[in-house]
């Protein structure tokens, strides 16, 4: 059981939501706090987070602040697709309508998000998280209204990608694309829309070794996104995505082959 985190209700819960609390405990294996009217912070008490179970949703309180799971630029990156605009994800991933994608680094799950639109209802997105708030946020967001109906369901799943990348690759169990966007080593090159969340992320570098981790695991290919590219990136086969505004966009072909593609 994970001590660094535990959940609360808001002050005056109805009995639904106390419910609620204790099946989002027990599903995450976390410790649940009776508010008994007092403050959050007293319900955090030694925790660094505390999952507060609102009737508005989940809120993750630290002694920094606080984050609540919400679409972010996801939303903007949808009306445009739905406007027939383009995604430097869907290009850079080849996206289609069935692909299984797996998002290696959730986050809030933005991308995954678009990757849900991009691939449809007759396909799958399992996003892995390291960080257990951000994991526990993200599932209960993707349990809500969102994605969209016609939109793959989001699974999330709390872990180490790299470790479930080569779990997968060691089975032979494949999916279309993998996505990774590790967090950039300066603060200031990511997304303003993700600075709350940075408190929880863990910095995992991006390395060649996880690049081809997900290049065994993917079929198609692995989207990355990194604030420059690396001396490394042609070792792994990774190349900038032409015709984006930010430039760190980067996509390589999946190395991984099914049997029957005679790999
Ligand atoms: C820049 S954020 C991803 C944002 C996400 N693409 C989105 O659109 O919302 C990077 C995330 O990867 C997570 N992460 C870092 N190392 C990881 C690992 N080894 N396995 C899984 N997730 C990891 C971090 O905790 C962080 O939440």
């Amino acid at each position: 059981m994970d001590r660094g985190v535990v959940v609360t209700t808001s002050k005056s819960p109805s009995g639904v939501l106390r419910e609620r609390a204790h099946g989002l405990a027990a599903t995450w294996d976390l410790p649940v706090v009776e508010r008994h009217r007092g403050s959050v912070a007293t319900a955090r008490g030694t925790a660094a987070t505390v999952l507060v179970c609102t009737e508005e949703g989940l809120v993750a309180e630290t002694a920094g602040g606080r984050l609540a799971f919400h679409q972010g630029t996801a939303a903007k990156r949808l009306r445009t697709l739905r406007h027939g605009g383009t995604d430097p994800l869907i290009r850079a991933g080849g996206l289609r309508p069935g692909d299984r994608v797996l998002d290696a680094t959730l986050g809030l799950g933005r991308d995954a998000l678009v990757a849900a639109w991009a691939v449809g209802a007759d396909g799958e997105v399992l996003g892995v998280e390291a960080d257990l708030v951000l994991a526990v946020l993200a599932d209960d967001g993707f349990a809500g209204s969102v994605p969209r109906p016609g939109s793959a369901p989001v699974r999330v799943r709390h872990g180490d990608s790299r470790q479930v990348l080569a779990a997968a690759a060691a089975v032979g169990e494949r999916v279309d694309v993998v996505l990774l966007d590790p967090m950039f080593t300066d603060p200031r090159a990511s997304d303003h829309g993700f600075a709350l969340a940075r408190d929880h992320t863990v910095p995992t570098p991006l390395t060649p070794e996880w690049v081809e981790l997900a290049r065994a695991v993917a079929r198609r290919s692995v989207v990355v996104t990194a604030e420059r590219a690396r001396p490394w990136f042609p070792d792994v086969g990774l190349e900038r995505l032409e015709g984006t505004r930010s430039g760190r966009w980067f996509h390589a072909t999946g190395g991984a082959q099914d049997a029957a593609d005679g790999g």
